[in-house]
């Protein structure tokens, strides 16, 4: 007897199967109801009284080796499984997409209304200098209009500074080509203010600039209609205000109207029924001359809107610091296809 459970335990030590066939097989040797376990139990019985303890304890031992061999390949079950499933063709599961900023969806989407009317886009520098921001743009040093833009400055010199607004690409653009120019430039500009729901010390603005012959004010007034309808929904009004630009002669600023309460009035739009969004104006004279533009043959009208407020008007959000805080929780909002 003893013999016989030292082979069968010798057997089941060297055991390795190859396949889940073969583990199957293995089981049904040793734990079948008339495997050779039983075997041993019912010879078991006819063992004298004074080995039982020994021949016993043995069986057990080997029943226990058994029961081991067989789970420990049944992980390897559960690895064959896996491999026969495994399907290189199958579609993996969904990966969290990234989103675009808010601020890059809305200025694409302004770039694609004014590409489709024959602007192409232009860029400049974020550093400028004096002349370029301010002088060449009607605003001399000591101008009081220059206090409207709190600017930042490079402190070792003066003459150089952060861009106040993106008027100054205008500038460039004006430098380097000849009508007819229809060009758009968006771009980040900065300005020394207090950061607030409102405000930013940096933001976004599109500069629009458009020069030819026999340019008017009705030219201007139309593009800007289309602009506000291909944005905001056919349905859209403007109202232009006069204001005052040094840069532009007559100057307007243009409101649209609200589409949150159809201008019925709302808080959003302080109950008159429009929104501020962006300054216009015919370019003064003095501009298109100091940038090389002869004003007694050419007319040309410049427009200039910041991004954030068309954003936070387009997408409802109260608050500028949304946009630079990139909490994705606000980010994962905002998806889209281009
Ligand atoms: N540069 C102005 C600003 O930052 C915006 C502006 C107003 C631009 C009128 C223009 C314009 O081109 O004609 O406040």
């Amino acid at each position: 007897m003893k013999e016989k459970i030292s082979k069968i335990t010798n057997e089941v030590d060297s055991f390795l199967p190859k396949s889940l066939d073969e583990v199957e097989i293995f089981r049904l040797k040793y734990q079948a109801k008339n495997g050779l376990l039983n075997t041993l139990f019912n010879d078991f019985k006819n063992v004298d009284a004074k080995d039982k303890k020994e021949i016993g304890q043995a069986i057990n031992n080997l029943k226990i080796k058994i029961k081991e061999k067989i789970s420990a390949f049944s992980e390897f079950k559960v690895q064959a499984k896996t491999k026969a499933n495994f399907d290189l063709s199958k579609p993996t599961k969904n990966s969290n997409l990234g989103s675009r900023h808010p601020l890059s969806l809305v200025e694409s989407e302004i770039v694609r209304v004014f590409s489709s009317i024959g602007f192409n886009v232009s860029e400049g520098p974020e550093i400028e200098d004096d002349w370029h921001n301010f002088t060449a743009l009607n605003l001399p040093k000591e101008h009081p209009a220059r206090d409207m833009q709190d600017t930042f400055f490079i402190q070792t010199n003066p003459d150089i500074l952060l861009r106040t607004h993106t008027s100054s690409v205008q500038v460039r653009h004006m430098q380097n080509k000849q009508p007819p120019i229809r060009t758009i430039s968006p771009g980040r500009v900065y300005r020394n203010e207090a950061i607030s729901a409102r405000a930013h010390c940096l933001f976004h603005q599109v500069e629009g600039l458009y020069i030819d012959t026999n340019v008017t004010f009705a030219d201007l007034k139309q593009t800007l209609l289309f602009f506000a309808k291909e944005l905001f929904g056919e349905k859209s009004k403007i109202r232009l205000r006069p204001s005052y630009f040094p840069f532009t002669e007559p100057s307007a600023e243009v409101d649209i109207s609200c589409n949150i309460c159809s201008s019925k009035g709302c808080a959003v739009c302080k109950y008159t029924g429009y929104l501020e969004i962006l300054g216009c104006g015919m370019i003064d004279p003095n501009v298109l001359d100091n940038c090389g533009i002869d004003s007694k043959k050419y007319t040309g009208f410049a427009f200039g809107m910041g991004i954030e407020r068309i954003a936070m008007l387009k997408y409802r959000v109260n608050d500028l610091r949304l946009f630079y805080e990139n909490d994705i929780r606000f980010l994962g909002q905002f998806s889209s296809e281009i």
